[in-house]
Order: structure tokens, then sequence, then C-alpha cells
């Protein structure tokens, strides 16, 4: 299968389209979204050979030293080809370019994604816990 890989941020259809397939369908605030995505630092998209989205991923931050992976997410029919990795990559190269030395790299990984991110340096807070919650208004 061959893959076009392109560095940007997914828009707002794009987003939903890959967030619907794997499941995030109430994950979002989809009014914030277009707004969300504008916001981001860097992303990328893959598209298969007949133009269909198999994968995006996307980094929220500062731009300087603090930055956040973020909806990184692979089309269940592309999955196990090595694809989320990439994405992985794509976005620490991108981050490497923004950064002009060392930079915190953060994310919240699903269950599923912690090989793949263990794979790429990451690892679990020592000493530390990840926390979050939602503000309602
Ligand atoms: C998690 C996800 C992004 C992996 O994408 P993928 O393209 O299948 O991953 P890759 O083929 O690049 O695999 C990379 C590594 O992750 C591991 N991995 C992939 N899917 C896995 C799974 N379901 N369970 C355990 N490990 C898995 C692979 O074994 C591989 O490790 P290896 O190189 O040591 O063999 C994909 O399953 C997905 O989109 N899931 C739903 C959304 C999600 O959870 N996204 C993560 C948000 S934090």
């Amino acid at each position: 299968v061959t893959y076009l890989t392109t560095h940007r941020v997914p828009t707002p259809v794009e987003h939903r389209e890959l967030a619907d397939v794997v499941g995030w369908a109430g994950s979002f605030r989809w009014d914030a979204m277009p707004a969300s995505l504008a916001g981001s630092v860097c992303g990328v998209v893959v598209h298969d050979a007949s133009g269909g989205l198999v994968t995006m991923g996307r980094v929220v931050g500062d731009g300087a030293f603090f930055f956040y992976v973020q909806d990184v997410a692979v089309h269940p029919d592309h999955r196990s080809r090595g694809l989320g990795r990439m994405v992985v990559q794509s976005l620490q190269q991108q981050i490497g370019e923004r950064a002009a030395g060392e930079a915190f790299v953060g994310l919240f990984s699903t269950p599923e994604a912690v090989n793949l991110y263990d794979g790429q340096g990451f690892r679990s807070a020592d000493g530390m816990t990840g926390m979050w919650q939602v503000l309602r208004p």
C-alpha cells in the first residue's frame, strides 16, 4: 500500500471523520474543534493512494518548550503497519524543528497506544501523576 504523508494539522472534517471511525464521537466538543485545531502547533495527516484519510496526529503547546501530542489515530483497516509509529516520529521531528533546544513532550495514552509511545521514547511519569478535569461553566 502506498501512503502519502503531509505535515499539516487535520481539518475539522478530517478530524471528525477519523474520530468517528476510532470511536471518539463523544470525546470532543465539536463546536470548539475548528478553533482547537487552528490553535495546534503542528500536525500530520496520511492518505492512501485513493485519497482516503488513514491517519492523523497533532501537537498542541507553547511552540517553544512545552508540547503535548494529541489525537493520534489510525484507521482500523490500516493498523499494525507502522503508521502510528510514523505519525509519532513525524510529530517528534516537527517539534524538534520548532524548539531551539531541549523540549518537554507530554501526552495521555490510551491503553492500546502505550507500546507505540514507549517504543518512541516516552515513559510513565516517575513520581508524577497525570491529572485532568473537564471544566464546566
Ligand atoms: C494505537 C494506534 C494509534 C496504533 O497504530 P498502529 O498504526 O497500529 O501502530 P504501529 O503499527 O505503528 O505500531 C507501533 C507499535 O505499537 C504496538 N501496538 C499497536 N497496536 C497495539 C495494540 N492494540 N496493543 C498493543 N500494542 C500495539 C505495535 O506492536 C508496535 O510496537 P512494536 O514496534 O514494538 O511492534 C491505533 O491502534 C489507533 O488508532 N487506536 C485507536 C485510537 C487510539 O487509541 N489512539 C491513541 C491515542 S493516545
